[in-house]
């Protein structure tokens, strides 16, 4: 029997494979993320760690695992950049996390904020309910059609090509840019050409130092004044001041965000910028679709701890 940290609240029978396998899950009632310290405390005592992307898993907190008993880390999230993988490699610890059982969920959110940013919605409901409305105006609340619009992916992993599945049902134009060539129609070597070419750009790229700040202020510049930006991927992919700059300036018309660059602290600018719809980092959170990311998370963490190679491996 191994010692497993869950470091957060997952939802009921996320945990079931650790349960199930027999092992002591070390687990806090509260909600509240543990701080650097607890997280490094507890690694030193625990063979795996299963965490969210809102526990930082750095260095530190590798070090104090690797000179205990920690094995493995399992991430309840497909995105890994709050653990520092070349690390947990080089001391032996795997990391795994949770790809494919989000897809579908992340990609339907997507599509809410591409339809709220490009009709507008958020800004039309704020007038609602603020007294603004005097009735239906035939000038009013105008903006953009989502249907026949062209949406371009940047990076085109599985959520990209679930929201792309989504997007033929409202006639669209899909381009889609990556690193390697998918070979498949729709694809665009140069991100500056479908930044140029989308009336809806969609982000779908880790974070990684190459990604970060992808979107700056040159990049928005090149985006069609009509056009709306979504991201439902990480924060720091864009570069949150240049945006501002741009949604007052009309460099683009809008824009509709799930993650902030130092969230879950958010850039009071943005709260105040127009034609913004954010969300708070909500894109797997469906009942069914966290039940399956936590046993993943688990069931990775288990598979390391029996000396298996688990499919979700980083
Ligand atoms: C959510 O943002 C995830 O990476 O799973």
């Amino acid at each position: 029997m191994a010692r497993v940290l869950v470091t957060r609240r997952l939802t009921a029978g996320g945990t079931d494979p650790l349960r199930d396998a027999g092992h002591e899950i070390v687990a806090t009632d509260d909600d509240i993320p543990l701080s650097a310290e607890e997280l490094a405390t507890q690694a030193a005592a625990c063979d795996g760690i299963v965490c969210l992307l809102t526990d930082r898993i750095d260095a530190d907190v590798l070090r104090a695992g690797h000179n205990g008993r920690l094995r493995v880390v399992g991430n309840a999230a497909v995105g890994y950049d709050n653990i520092d993988v070349a690390t947990a490699h080089a001391l032996g610890i795997a990391v795994c996390n949770t790809p494919g059982v989000l897809d579908a969920t992340t990609a339907d959110l997507t599509f809410l904020l591409i339809l709220a940013a490009t009709r507008g919605s958020t800004e039309a409901e704020d007038d609602l309910r603020h007294g603004r409305w005097n009735g239906w105006g035939f000038t009013t609340h105008l903006a953009h059609d989502v249907h026949g619009a062209t949406l371009g992916l940047v990076g085109y992993g599985r959520i990209a090509r679930a929201v792309a599945q989504r997007a033929a049902g409202f006639d669209m134009e899909v381009l889609h840019t990556s690193r390697t060539d998918t070979g498949l129609p729709g694809y665009v070597a140069d991100l500056g050409e479908l930044l140029t070419r989308a009336d809806i750009v969609s982000l779908h790229v880790p974070l990684t130092e190459s990604t970060r700040h992808l979107i700056d202020a040159a990049a928005l510049a090149l985006m069609k004044p009509t056009a709306v930006l979504i991201n439902t991927a990480r924060g720091p992919v864009v570069d949150e001041n240049a945006l501002v700059d741009a949604l007052h300036a009309g460099t683009i018309h809008g824009a509709g965000l799930d993650v902030f660059e130092g969230e879950p602290a958010l850039n009071p600018r943005l709260l105040d910028a127009p034609r913004v719809t954010l969300l708070p980092h909500i894109g797997s959170a469906t009942i069914a679709t966290r039940t399956r990311m936590a046993r993943l998370a688990c069931q990775g963490v288990c598979d390391v701890l029996a000396d298996r190679t688990p499919p979700n491996l980083v």
